[in-house]
């Protein structure tokens, strides 16, 4: 997810780009750039934060009235000053900045460059940016129509503002999947990726609908056009916001945004990667090594935290949909071990940031060991991103929130892809249980949209729970990784001891803590063990124990024993958490908001621990 802003009007542009970028900044912060226009155009860009740009650009005089600025969080080609937005088409006269994921951009780089045109970064952004270029030269069009020739060319989520230096007096945005909101001022007119840059200048928006192209003309004023060229009447909103609730997009919290994103971050996971209608998954990363993933004898999934829970959610799925013995570690105990890694071995490395230390650790211990390392990460040409032999990104976007949540169902969504492209590759599952999975996971992202309706009845749970200083989490199967991660939420931001366990263990000790002030939570979707944590359930209720469960739709046993019963969609069984996860978080964010915990930032924790 990366920040945009765009500005045409009668002031400097610098000071208004450099504050929008600022503002900005949490939705990407790999690398920033500005581009100016009039009398000529110049540009400026650099890795790193907004900062990094400001101390480059130093005391320049830069009066130019029009312009565009942009704050990256890579997808296609890492961090870098090359990489950074904006980019210059081959002519020089072309700028622009992109937020998005163009998929079929290596189809159109090849075309483009067999017409000549050359390439300088590695990104889609490039690509695209030169395609307009093409359209402009061998057409003669106006930068508008070149752009929306070049759209329809396009596969993927985009949103755009691209400028000619030859008209300075115009600059063009577009959007698709990616938002783009419309500033109007009195006579000057602005863009944004959301509202937050734009809010200081002026409270009437118009919001980009998909498909539309909105032209900024410093003397025409702005026209909105629809995909046939058609134009629009724009509707143009007055928003209240303040600016400090929209950088969360109007959530209290990072972490609740975050968790609210899923339904999109989870879809953006799988996009390009898995087509349900045509029934196949695959992972560019994984082709590549195909052989080697077909005969290995062993994967090693390993990680910290949150990515350590669903290392052990991807050893279920390997084992289950692949029969490949998988083995889960801690990062940081196998970095300290001496482990027995053999040639054929596969050590996937999983996290969010990249940069955790332990993992870090952990991946170079193994490195010269003969073993092939896969990474499962976030943060695009982050130190793990970088050390692996090939890997998948999640495209969770930033995650701001110290508490993990996009992140962990984005990690589990590609271990899902994984098991099921390698089991189809292994021959393990069979063709119709294959399409049966794919049409499944397909349906995540709106189940999740499901399941967070749930909320309203979380809050209500959450207020009950909130006196407690202990709680239980219990799951059997693929829902015990789930358990172990709704424990781990609630201790690490709202500060209650929490334990995770798989539900069978309680009578091997556990059970002894069960009376009227332990609550439990039993994750209890399961299909495959549904009698047996019924039996749980009972036993904890023998004993005065509170239960709260998370059942699939119409669990009516479960039902007459637990004091809550949070009811959420029915999936696949492996792919059951992405799903019984989500209640966990948002009773982990409710009880820790009702205690007065400070939820993005909780006490004694960082974000990336990337010190031992
Ligand atoms: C999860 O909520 C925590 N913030 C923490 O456990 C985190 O998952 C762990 O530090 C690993 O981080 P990584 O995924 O960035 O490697």
């Amino acid at each position: 997810m990366c920040g945009i802003v765009g500005y045409i009007g009668d002031r400097p542009a610098y000071p208004i780009l450099i504050q929008g970028l600022k503002q900005l900044e949490y939705r990407g912060y790999d690398s920033a750039g500005v581009s100016l226009l009039g009398e000529g155009m110049s540009v400026f860009k650099k890795k790193g934060k907004v900062s990094e740009l400001e101390n480059h650009i130093g005391n320049k005089k830069l009066l130019a009235t029009a312009g565009m600025g942009h704050t990256r969080w890579a997808t296609h080609g890492e961090p870098n000053d090359i990489n950074a937005h904006p980019h210059v088409s081959n002519n020089g006269h072309l700028v622009l900045i992109h937020n998005g994921i163009i998929e079929n951009y290596a189809v159109l780089r090849e075309a483009l460059t067999r017409e000549g045109y050359t390439f300088t970064s590695e990104t889609d952004t490039e690509v695209f940016l030169n395609l307009i270029e093409a359209y402009q030269n061998k057409e003669k069009l106006s930068l508008a129509d070149a752009l929306s020739m070049a759209l329809s060319q396009v596969v993927g989520a985009y949103a755009i503002v691209v400028a000619d230096d030859r008209n300075p007096d115009v600059i063009v945005a577009a959007r698709k999947q990616s938002p783009l909101v419309v500033g109007m001022g009195n006579d000057e007119y602005f863009i944004g990726s959301d509202a937050t840059p734009i809010v200081r200048h002026t409270n009437k928006v118009i919001y980009l609908k998909d498909n539309e192209i909105a032209i900024l003309d410093r003397n025409e004023g702005v026209t909105i056009k629809d995909s046939k060229n058609v134009v629009q009447k724009p509707h143009i909103e007055e928003i209240s916001l303040r600016i400090e609730e929209l950088e969360k997009g109007g959530y209290e919290h990072f972490m609740l945004k975050e968790i609210h994103q899923q339904p999109q971050t989870v879809s953006d996971c799988m996009r390009g990667r898995l087509n349900n209608q045509e029934g196949w998954v695959k992972l560019g990363g994984m082709e590549e090594y195909g052989g080697l993933f077909e005969n290995a004898e062993r994967i090693i999934l390993a990680g910290c935290g949150t990515s350590w829970h669903a290392g052990l959610i991807g050893e279920y799925l390997f084992e289950d949909l692949a029969r490949i013995p998988v083995e889960v570690e801690y990062a940081s105990e196998l970095r300290y071990r001496n482990p027995v890694i053999r040639e054929g071995d596969i050590v996937m490395a999983i996290s969010q940031s990249g940069e955790t230390a332990d993992t870090l650790a952990a991946l170079e211990h193994v490195k010269g060991k003969g073993a092939m390392i896969y990474g499962v990460v976030n943060a695009v040409g982050s130190s793990i991103a970088r050390l692996t032999d090939a890997g998948s990104y999640i495209h969770s976007g930033p995650e701001i929130g110290v508490a993990s949540t996009k992140a962990f169902t984005g990690q589990v969504t590609l271990l899902s892809m994984a098991a099921l492209w390698l089991g189809k590759r292994r021959g393990t599952i069979s063709s119709s249980r294959y399409r049966t999975l794919i049409s499944a996971l397909a349906r995540i992202p709106e189940q999740i949209a499901e399941t967070l309706k749930v909320e309203d009845q979380i809050k209500y749970i959450a207020s009950e729970m909130t006196a407690y200083n202990n709680s239980l989490y219990l799951g059997r199967g693929y829902n015990f990784p789930v358990a172990l991660e709704g424990a781990l939420k609630l201790k690490e931001i709202s500060y209650i001891h929490a334990e995770g366990y798989p539900a069978a263990e309680m009578k091997h000790g556990p059970i002894a803590l069960i009376d009227e002030n332990m609550p439990v939570v039993v994750v209890a979707t399961n299909q495959s063990a549904y009698d047996k944590i019924l039996n749980n359930i009972q036993e904890v209720k023998a004993r005065k124990g509170t239960v709260i469960a998370i059942v699939s739709n119409g669990a009516k046993e479960i039902s007459k024993f637990a004091d809550h019963v949070i009811e959420i969609p029915e999936t696949a069984e492996p792919f059951s958490p992405l799903l019984s996860v989500i209640p966990t978080q948002l009773l982990s964010y409710h009880i820790a908001s009702l205690r007065g915990c400070n939820v993005d930032q909780p006490r004694n924790l960082a974000k990336s621990v990337t010190v031992e």
